[in-house]
């Protein structure tokens, strides 16, 4: 049977109703499309781990900043239905803009504290656009857990908190980030970079990789994201936003390894701007 797509939340609503009389369990797979593995990968997990698995498709214009990459974003509708589909993916839920953002629509989900710092920073509003439509996003579905990459650690920790601030009824579970060969975490936006860029782009995994082990070995917390933001300029990183060291949970700045705590960083490379992070 191929699989089925439907676009508006009455729709999606009665669909997902008919798996809930049924007893199936559901999992929620948001994305922006522009599938890669790393989306699949979380297919994957929820296929594992609930009966139905409901992919969303929604580039949402709510998370992009004034000149970020909104109209460039890579999307093609039917390549992403058709890797949900060969993955094993139940229904893809492609809301349009005008049914996710009726006329009138003025509530806004913010999580301030884990929402202003680094992507929030950076990205004023981010945060705010991501919280708004994942919020939505579970309320329209109620699925008993939702997967998201590690690989927007600090995103997945917005979303951990909503959910409990909002008595949401959903598991959230983190998965792990999927690396090319190289070590590069796959990211749609990787279609940006040009055949150099893409040489070049692994310095970053290197580069946080390389602050993990020194810390774990005593190195001094600022030297280190020092050493690596150097490292990342002269592998041709036009501009590095930060490489820091926070506490795995808080996101608070940690000046040794003695608790969980994660490498994060972010940093230009021509016009991708590429984030990755790993624990330490
Ligand atoms: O990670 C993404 O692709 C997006 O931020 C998400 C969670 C689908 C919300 O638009």
């Amino acid at each position: 049977m191929s699989i089925e797509i439907v676009r508006t939340v009455a729709d999606l609503r009665v669909r997902l109703g008919d798996w809930k009389c049924s007893a199936r369990t559901i999992g929620l797979v948001p994305t922006m499309g522009s599938l890669h593995d790393g989306h699949l990968s979380l297919v994957r997990r929820s296929l594992a781990a609930t009966g139905r698995t409901c992919l969303t498709l929604f580039v949402n214009p709510g998370q992009f900043g004034a000149g970020e990459d909104l109209a460039a974003y890579p999307r093609d509708e039917a390549a992403d239905v058709a890797l949900a589909e060969a993955e094993g993916a139940h229904l893809v839920f492609a809301p349009t803009a005008d049914d996710m953002y009726p006329e009138g629509f003025a509530t806004q989900v913010a999580v301030p504290g884990l929402g202003d710092m680094l992507e929030g920073e950076h990205r004023p509003g981010f945060f705010i656009g991501v919280a708004t439509v994942v919020a939505k996003l579970l309320v329209q579905a109620l699925p008993e857990c939702a997967f998201f990459g590690d690989k927007d650690y600090q995103q997945l920790l917005v979303i951990r908190r909503l959910v409990i601030d909002l008595d949401i009824p959903v598991a959230i579970e983190g998965c792990p980030i999927v690396r090319e060969p190289d070590g590069l975490a796959l990211a749609s936006r990787n279609a940006y970079l040009t055949a150099d860029e893409r040489r070049r782009a692994p310095a970053l995994y290197q580069a946080i990789s390389g602050v993990a082990k020194d810390i774990t070995g005593g190195a001094d917390v600022a030297r280190a994201c020092a050493g690596a933001t150097k490292a990342l300029l002269e592998a041709g990183f036009s501009a590095v936003d930060y490489v820091t060291v926070r506490d795995a949970e808080t996101l608070k700045p940690v000046s040794d390894a003695s608790r969980p705590a994660r490498v994060l960083a972010a940093a230009q490379l021509g016009k991708a701007r590429l984030i990755d992070n790993v624990a330490v």
